[in-house]
């Protein structure tokens, strides 16, 4: 279903080029070099407790995503984490998703676009849970997507690049259709990959498995589960996961920013228990995301 409330006519300010503007007045003219060829990259961060976890690593991606697509965002990593910060507080949410976007401008409209201006925007809302909260306890359930992750000499995959989600909005929209609430995605050679805004792990026999992120992004969440199963003294293994494996895992969770650490009850026809390692590291995640010193927020 639809937002009640239309995302380009929501209250309060959007940082764009350096400056607070009004939330709706936060615009790019139709000839906008990213409308046309892909040309954009993006983050996504969520806010707890008035603190943005992993600001650093997320905004780092930004500027390197950048890279990949041959262009410089004209701020410092620093800079983007001040813009950040600033645009939650005059937002004045605690508990918030960020999402910084940097694109080419209309100084050129074709396939080369060596003098566009590089933009970039920041804008922060409330966004509580990316799935449906009941079903996210139960454990959500997983379409196979028809679309595979490309091959990286085929697509920067490293990138967190906006023409890299086309595939990921029509699997979606593919799987919703048949009532999954995402779809999993397989890569070029048939492995297991990961969905379409989340990373992927199985369980079996106490020990982990997710797949090696060597044609998608390896999640700033993957990154930290990894690091708080070890700490309990869980196997992690990465390696190549084909889809016949599927029937041998136990447990299954996906995890992302805007997905957190989220079970999966099925993928198609494999079946999966909510278990005590992803129910501990549901929990861990959520414990470690939230900030040792809470900020204080202004009343909006
Ligand atoms: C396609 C895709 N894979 C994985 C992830 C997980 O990345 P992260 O944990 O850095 O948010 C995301 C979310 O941004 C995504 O969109």
């Amino acid at each position: 279903m639809a937002d009640a409330q239309p995302f380009d006519m929501r209250d309060g300010v959007i940082w764009y080029d350096g400056a607070f503007v009004p939330w709706a007045d936060a615009k790019v003219h139709v000839l906008t070099h990213a409308l046309h060829y892909a040309s954009a990259v993006f983050e996504g961060e969520r806010a707890y407790g008035g603190v943005i976890f992993k600001m650093r690593e997320h905004n780092q991606r930004l500027v390197e995503s950048a890279r990949l697509l041959d262009f410089e965002i004209p701020y410092t990593v620093e800079e983007i984490d001040r813009a950040c910060e600033e645009t939650l507080a005059r937002q004045g949410f605690s508990d918030a998703y960020i999402r910084p976007i940097a694109w080419r401008g209309s100084e050129m409209m074709g396939v080369s676009a060596q003098h566009n201006k590089i933009h970039l925007a920041i804008a922060v809302w409330q966004w509580p849970s990316y799935f449906d909260p009941a079903q996210r306890l139960k454990g959500i359930r997983l379409d196979l997507a028809q679309w595979r992750r490309p091959d990286p000499l085929t697509a920067p995959s490293k990138a967190k690049a906006t023409g890299l989600y086309m595939i990921c909005t029509m699997s979606k929209h593919a799987a919703e259709r048949k009532g999954y609430a995402d779809a999993l995605m397989l890569d070029w050679r048939g492995q297991v990959a990961e969905c379409t805004g989340a990373n992927i792990f199985f369980v079996k026999d106490g020990v982990i498995h997710t797949p090696t992120p060597d044609c998608f992004l390896d999640g700033i969440t993957r990154r930290t589960v990894i690091g708080l199963a070890k700490a309990r003294g869980i196997e992690v293994v990465e390696r190549a996961i084909l889809p016949e494996e599927l029937s041998g895992f136990e447990q299954c969770f996906i995890c992302g920013t805007a997905a957190e650490v989220t079970p999966v009850a099925e993928i198609a026809d494999w079946r999966f228990t909510v278990g005590d390692i992803t129910s501990t590291l549901m929990n861990d995640y959520m414990a470690a995301v939230q900030p040792s010193a809470p900020k204080a927020v202004a009343a909006a």
